[in-house]
């Protein structure tokens, strides 16, 4: 079991494959960065899968595919069906902006893919093309609807940005819930990369919104979930996940890894170290040592609930959002 020095039992990695995308999100990444990680500093699907092996053997029991947008790499289904024959019983799934699944769900799917994520900022055309600075509603929803028809279980992401899209959080929740998909409204995290004069909604604020439209009561949250939910009187349920909140970081279980190999305890802060020469050199031990002394210097909670920008320089889309 890997544990960090607060007793948080870290059983959840999540892998980044790229940290490039086909959108340029305002919380994310308006500007293309100034240039790409080269592709040789990219760990190759084998590599990766070292680790994650490493890190199911010693008690990962849930592995998320990330980017960038991880199905802008070519061959994910490879990497996807090196994880399910390894562990199936390993809850997987991806956090994908759902552009390219409308060809992909299945294949993904039969590989052994469980769940999608899927972004969905807004229902409007013009205002989801502007949030991801293309033209994405027509196939984002095909690609939403072709992740359900294929089996995979879909949740919706959604971030609340101020005159973007805040007046949609209810039609949102009611397009999820027409479909059978849980809607999960992300409160934006500040960060260096993204849009400078974005403003994003606050818990309170976003259940204002959805409370125009819809009767809500507050459900007992799973203990894993950074999300808490809410159960709606006509059926169905949201959730809000709230990384401002003085209680978020209390149950959080995940570590990261970037695809060239960084492994991070913490999103907020810059601290990292390189798994890439011990994985190329197919040496466990070494990745292992790795593993623990990033886990021993996991930090308590992040800074957003002091209304400070994330610290780091490292974007999100480096090390999965
Ligand atoms: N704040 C909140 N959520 C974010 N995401 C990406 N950047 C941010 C941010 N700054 C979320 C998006 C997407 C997922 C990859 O991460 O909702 O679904
Ligand atoms: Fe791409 Fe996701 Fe970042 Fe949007 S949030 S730019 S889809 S990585």
């Amino acid at each position: 079991m890997l544990t960090d020095q607060f007793n948080r039992i870290v059983d959840y990695l999540r892998v980044s494959v790229t940290e490039r995308c086909n959108f340029r999100c305002l919380y994310c990444m308006p500007d293309k960065p100034l240039s790409w990680v080269p592709h040789e500093q990219i760990l190759r699907y084998e590599e990766l899968f070292l680790f994650v092996k490493a890190a199911i053997e010693l008690g990962v029991k849930k592995v998320r595919i990330t980017g960038g947008e991880p199905t802008v790499r070519g061959g994910l289904e490879r990497f996807i069906k090196m994880i399910a024959d390894f562990a199936p019983e390993v809850d997987l799934a991806m956090t994908t902006n759902g552009f390219l699944m409308a060809d992909l769900a299945a294949k993904f799917k039969a590989a052994g893919l469980k769940r999608a994520n899927i972004s969905l900022d807004s229902l409007r055309r013009e205002t989801a093309g502007k949030i991801a600075n293309r033209d994405v509603l027509d196939r984002v929803i095909a690609g939403i609807e072709a992740s359900i028809a294929s089996g995979l279980e879909v949740k919706i992401n959604c971030v609340p940005i101020k005159r973007m899209n805040e007046d949609e959080l209810g039609a949102i929740v009611s397009w999820c819930l027409a479909r059978g998909v849980t809607a999960r409204f992300i409160e934006y995290m500040e960060n260096s990369h993204a849009n400078r004069h974005l403003h994003g909604l606050r818990k309170e604020e976003i259940l204002a919104e959805i409370a125009k439209i819809h009767d809500f009561t507050p459900l007992e949250s799973p203990a894993k979930s950074p999300a808490k939910y809410f159960a709606i009187k006509t059926g169905g349920e949201f959730g809000i996940i709230e990384p401002h909140s003085e209680e978020f970081c209390k149950t959080c279980n995940r570590v990261r890894l970037s695809a060239q190999g960084l492994l991070a305890p913490c999103l907020y802060f810059d601290e990292a170290m390189s798994v890439k020469e011990a994985s190329r050199a197919g040496d466990t031990a070494k990745m292992v040592e790795i593993l623990r002394s990033v886990l021993a210097g996991k930090r308590e909670k992040n800074r957003w609930n002091h209304g400070e920008f994330k610290e780091s320089d490292r974007a999100f889309y480096e090390t999965g959002g």
